[in-house]
């Protein structure tokens, strides 16, 4: 199917819009982007590429990395990841403490940041060196051969990652941290840090799309079962306390990052990403959740 006339349609609706929001300051860092970028990029099961846009400029993905950390986790655990957490929305902030103190420090589920902190925890303690194991995995399930962490990024969120340390920490007085908090928030930021295009985006997500299987090269990265409760998982949790509206406006399982990058599933079809870095009150992308909104309205093929 020829998606092209739909993107640039709804890139060309959108960007005649208001650019409402703001760029996610709380990382220094990620302040210093020019927040006019928008770019799109949807890549199909049958290696169609249609983009719009700033498609082929780097960003940094934050949290929808988070996806790919629970996706090694799941493919060498299985169903005992879910000793240590829950699948369940949180309906609060990604970033929130809250339900940890009466829950016993088991995170309502893997991609709010408490969770995606105890997936790297058991990251670290399956590898001798979770960083490069990690980074491996990336680079193996993307394709992209000389991808690399962002030292800047990675350091920027180190300095002000109060509520991250808070959470490890927390975690750990449960006892459901096992290594070092430094260790585990190390590699958590680190995986907040890794940057893609639109275009290297949608393709990663693409095995999310086909049972498990990578695009074009059909590599098993995890197996159709876990392929569906990850989408589950991103339909229910992706998008924090506005999954609800997500789920409602879009339609499709999908994750934000507060880069302003977002990712979401047609399964059995495509993986679609979009960056626009002003976000919304929930720190999710302004102009991510109105493209996506529009496009689905469009092609009328959504998961429900
Ligand atoms: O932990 C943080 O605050 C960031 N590294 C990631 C947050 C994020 O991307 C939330 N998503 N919308």
């Amino acid at each position: 199917m020829d998606c092209q006339p739909i993107v640039d349609k709804t890139y060309k609706k959108v960007l005649a819009m208001e650019n409402s929001g703001n760029v996610a300051s709380y990382i220094p860092e990620l302040a210093k982007v020019d927040d006019t970028k928008f770019g799109v990029c949807l890549t199909t099961q049958n290696g169609e590429v249609f983009t719009a846009g700033d498609a082929t400029v780097k960003f940094s993905i934050q949290s929808i990395a988070k996806v790919l950390s629970l996706s090694l986790v799941l493919s060498k655990i299985g169903d005992d990841l879910w000793k240590r957490m829950d699948f369940e929305p949180s309906g609060t902030a990604f970033n929130s403490l809250v339900q940890l103190e009466s829950e016993n420090g088991i995170p309502r589920n893997p991609l709010i940041n408490a969770g995606a902190i105890v997936v790297c925890d058991i990251i670290c303690e399956l590898f001798d060196n979770p960083k490069k194991a990690l980074l491996d995995y990336v680079r193996e399930v993307s394709g992209i051969e000389d991808l690399q962490y962002s030292e800047n990024i990675a350091h920027s969120e180190q300095q002000t990652g109060y509520r991250n340390f808070a959470l490890a920490n927390f975690i750990k007085s449960f006892n459901n941290i096992k290594n070092t908090c430094d260790q585990v928030t190390d590699l958590y930021f680190y995986l907040c840090s890794i940057e893609m295009t639109c275009e290297q985006l949608s393709y990663t997500f693409g095995f999310l799309a086909n049972r498990g299987k990578q695009f074009n090269t059909g590599k098993t990265i995890v197996t159709p079962n876990q392929a569906k409760r990850i989408n589950a998982i991103m339909q229910t949790c992706g998008f924090y306390d506005e999954a609800g509206e997500f789920a409602y406006k879009v339609g499709l399982p999908g994750k934000s990052g507060v880069g302003g990058g977002m990712v979401a599933i047609l399964p059995g079809s495509y993986a679609i990403a979009v960056w626009s870095p002003k976000l919304n009150k929930q720190g999710n992308s302004y102009r991510g959740m109105k493209f996506l909104q529009y496009f689905t309205d469009e092609t009328q093929d959504t998961v429900f």
